[in-house]
């Protein structure tokens, strides 16, 4: 991972300097002082190349005269007018896979005032933003990697103009890029490693920083009557745990806001058992719950001044002597019975127990839960828009636009009476599925009979949660939700932020 500082602009003497220059700018200010000292190198390279500044865009200049720097990248920050803070996390992670490819150890990088919307010290932050999450890695368990695999940069300046005020935007941002770190983390260890009790022994360690960590077994579980949530677990010799996590940072007698998290730590469908190709993905199944414990630590880095439940319902989809069958009838805590068809549709299993819970126990003001609850949503959405259901419109919007603001999208998709008609059995209060037809909104009409009248948001991240094909050592989970559930609540909740 790359730490960045942040500090007064000035030449640097040795290492890797970068410039980000906008579509059809000149070099101006630092830059233009370092290309006469370079007698014009940085001009004829600009000219003598087809380099226009469009986002993303590199140009590299290697060991100029007259200075001893490694190379100077030259990167396009686009167009002025357009740009966004997403760009500049671009631009910083363009910036790391260049560096990291170069096996530069020192580098930094010149953010100088220009004219749009984002002060200079905002885009400096999330320039920073966009180097530490691209500086990522998940390689621990590739133990062949010779030295000259991995990267050598683990610092990199960043030089601008009121470096206190960037700190200060920096303060957030990487509370945030830690909490997802964590999510990451979490997502991409292997199943074999990261069962339910080791996922609550990974939540337990933000005791340290200030977060309240309670862990609930079999034993309270049964007290609790959470038959739909020991009905998936009961199939595995890990047993399930739900892990409930409470930062305090509000008033005392404010009502919390509650997130919930699906955290199936394997699921292999059950005795509906799953067809083998990619069934190894499943290991990612946990995704939502990684989520809700990256956003708790993300809100106790940061000491965000509100109070917080986040719950981990965590369990193990197996098949064996006691799994539950399709046809078993379950008892969910709500007392509402469950006719369970699919034992692959287990997320809204465990999840109607856990919303239940988290409102009987800590009454809420509001409610969001985020799963990777079905395929189907692959199919409507892609990997593009996260599915976004709720019973609540200004919720909705809220949700919607810090997707939009941190490029963690969500899509609102319907849900109604006719809809909910779907899951209605023959034998108990609903079935767990509801036929091939419009099958996430179905799931999220199953969820939402678990959770009374408190606002509610069902976030459905099964083609976010997780990218294939990227390089060895770089991992996979993405952390989703983690960045738009910050910034959600610091934008809407939290008292002068
Ligand atoms: N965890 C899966 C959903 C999933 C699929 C997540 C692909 C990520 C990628 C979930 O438990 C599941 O199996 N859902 C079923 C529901 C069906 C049985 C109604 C599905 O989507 O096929
Ligand atoms: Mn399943
Ligand atoms: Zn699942």
């Amino acid at each position: 991972m790359i730490t960045a500082s942040f500090s007064e602009i000035a030449i640097p003497r040795a290492g890797a300097l970068i410039l980000p220059l906008f579509q059809g700018a000149k070099l101006t200010g630092t830059a233009a002082k370092l290309d006469s000292r370079l007698k014009g190198a940085l001009k004829r390279a600009i000219a003598a190349s087809d380099f226009s500044g469009k986002l993303e865009e590199v140009l590299e200049v290697i060991a100029p005269g007259g200075v001893s720097l490694s190379r100077i990248l030259i990167i396009g920050a686009g167009d002025t007018a357009k740009a966004t803070i997403s760009h500049f996390e671009r631009i910083g992670a363009v910036a790391t896979a260049r560096l990291n490819a170069a096996r530069d150890r020192q580098a930094a990088i010149i953010v100088e005032d220009f004219d749009s919307k984002i002060s200079s010290s905002e885009a400096a932050a999330h320039i920073a933003l966009g180097v530490q999450l691209r500086s990522y890695r998940f390689d621990n368990y590739l133990t062949t990697l010779k030295p000259k695999d991995k990267p050598v940069l683990h610092r990199i300046s960043i030089l601008c103009v009121k470096p206190q005020e960037a700190r200060k935007h920096w303060h957030i941002l990487s509370a945030a890029a830690d909490g997802m770190t964590l999510a990451r983390d979490l997502v991409n260890e292997p199943p074999n490693v990261l069962f339910p009790a080791e996922f609550a022994n990974r939540a337990k360690k933000l005791i340290a920083q200030g977060v309240k960590v309670e862990v609930l077994g079999v034993r309270e579980m049964r007290a609790l009557k959470m038959n739909a949530l020991l009905g998936v677990g009961q199939g595995s010799v890990k047993e399930p745990k739900l892990v409930v996590m409470q930062w305090r940072g509000g008033g005392k007698n404010d009502a919390p806001h509650a997130f919930v998290g699906k955290g199936v730590t394997f699921d292999t469908g059950g005795i509906s058992l799953k067809p083998p190709a990619n069934m190894g993905e499943m290991k990612g199944d946990m995704a939502g719950a990684a989520a809700v414990t990256g956003l708790m630590r993300a809100l106790a880095a940061r000491k965000a001044p509100i109070n917080v439940v986040g719950i981990a319902v965590l369990a193990e989809n197996m098949p064996d002597g006691n799994a539950q069958r399709p046809g078993d009838i379950v008892t969910s805590m709500s007392g509402q019975t469950i006719e369970v068809l699919n034992t692959d549709a287990e997320g809204r299993l465990i999840l109607a127990d856990a919303l239940w819970y988290a409102i009987d126990r800590f009454k809420p003001r509001l409610i969001v839960n985020l799963a990777t609850l079905t395929g189907a949503i692959l199919v409507a959405l892609g990997s593009e828009y996260a599915g976004l259901f709720s019973n609540n419109d200004q919720l909705s919007e809220k949700l919607t636009a810090a997707g939009e603001a941190t490029g963690e999208k969500l899509w609102r998709l319907p849900m109604n009476d006719a809809y909910d008609r779907m899951i209605k059995s023959n034998v108990a209060d609903m079935q767990n599925i509801g036929g091939r037809d419009a099958g996430s909104i179905t799931a999220a009409q199953f969820l939402q009979r678990f959770v009374k009248k408190v606002p509610w948001a069902h976030l459905d991240i099964a083609g976010v949660a997780w990218k294939s094909g990227g390089k060895v050592g770089e991992g996979w989970g993405t952390g989703f939700g983690v960045r738009l559930l910050d910034e959600f609540l610091r934008k809407n909740y939290e008292a002068g932020a």
